[in-house]
């Protein structure tokens, strides 16, 4: 009886096929678990008759090696297969690889620095995290100067953690790094300080927390205004086209005397007048002036000797001028449905 048995099961487990891998555990299952038919047939050998034993026994550890090692078969198939199927096609065609593209204040600030190259300015850097002297205090800011002021200028804790202002604090312009530039070099100077800088204003489409300046200092004998208007001219015409005319209007800043406001015809509607320049036909792009002595001199300059002129724009600003981006968010959000748009600049 068991000997018959053992003949169908070994015919069985020749037969045995699987197409997956749960087929595989079906059939492993089905006959080698605890109640599967091969071990089954191990319960009812302990009743085999003693002359039996010896011949059955070999015949059911056969059945049993026999079923184990179709099963490893099938296992090591089906593992080949799942190795072949992970591994990458080398003859598929590649997907182009997506290019970076560069971020538009960067695009505008080079520009910028490429203009003003051609006049013979540099570029010059330094800290984001200043003292109260580069910042403010070489540059004829008064003590109580409401620019100081917690409201607009991020003061840096100290270690002991008491909100209290201290001399060390995030720059509200890159004016400090001219005055960096000034006590360091000797004139003639001509330097273009591009970088980020930090106000404590709430973040919303017009204004941000910190945003990009780029500002240039021109000193060497016999400076004047005249200088100053010819370099900007030549920067908006270059920058916004032959056709931009500019404006100037009075102004104050404490680090120059006598101090301006720069204008340039709406680019968009030519000066006739528009939503984006309020139908007044200009728009405003920049802060300018003399460098007044009393910064020269605070900086080791002879302001007998030497006069300058000073400017200093927004990154941000000229990038909407340029690229129409209205809400100042889109430039720190990363998007990159935003940041694409700028492929071909
Ligand atoms: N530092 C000024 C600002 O941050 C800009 C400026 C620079 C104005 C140089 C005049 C001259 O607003």
């Amino acid at each position: 009886m068991i000997k018959d048995r053992i003949q169908e099961l070994m015919q069985q487990v020749q037969d045995m096929q699987a197409q997956s891998t749960e087929q595989m555990e079906a059939l492993r299952i089905k006959y080698l678990s605890k109640k599967g038919e091969i071990t089954e047939l191990f319960n009812q050998f302990r009743e085999v008759p003693k002359e039996e034993k010896k011949e059955l026994g070999m015949q059911l550890n056969a059945l049993r090696t026999m079923a184990e090692s179709k099963l490893q078969e099938m296992k090591e198939v089906f593992e080949a297969q799942k190795a072949a199927e992970d591994k990458p096609d080398l003859t598929r065609t590649p997907e182009p690889i997506p290019l970076g593209t560069r971020h538009p204040l960067s695009l505008t600030k080079e520009e910028i620095i490429d203009i003003f190259s051609r006049l013979g300015f540099t570029v010059a850097e330094g800290p984001e995290v200043e003292d109260d002297k580069h910042v403010f205090g070489m540059l004829n800011f008064a003590p109580e100067h409401p620019a100081r002021d917690m409201q607009d200028t991020f003061f840096v804790e100290k270690e002991d953690g008491v909100q209290k202002p201290t001399d060390v604090l995030l720059r509200t312009h890159t004016s400090s790094v001219q005055t960096r530039v000034m006590t360091s070099q000797k004139p003639p100077i001509r330097v273009l300080c591009p970088g980020r800088v930090y106000r404590n204003e709430a973040i919303s489409a017009r204004a941000h927390c910190f945003f990009h300046q780029i500002e240039g200092l021109y000193i060497d004998k016999n400076v004047s205004f005249a200088d100053l208007k010819q370099a900007l001219m030549y920067f908006a015409k270059e920058m916004f086209g032959p056709d931009t005319k500019i404006r100037l209007r009075p102004s104050y800043f404490p680090f120059t005397e006598p101090s301006a406001e720069m204008d340039i015809s709406c680019n968009i509607c030519g000066g006739k007048g528009c939503g984006f320049c309020k139908q007044t036909g200009w728009v405003e792009i920049l802060g300018c002036g003399m460098v007044d002595p009393n910064v020269l001199e605070s900086c080791g300059i002879d302001s007998k000797e030497y006069t300058g002129y000073a400017f200093g724009m927004g990154g941000e600003r000229i990038t909407n001028l340029k690229y129409r981006v209205k809400d100042l968010r889109l430039f720190s959000e990363n998007d990159v449905r935003f940041l694409r748009q700028f492929e071909a600049c």
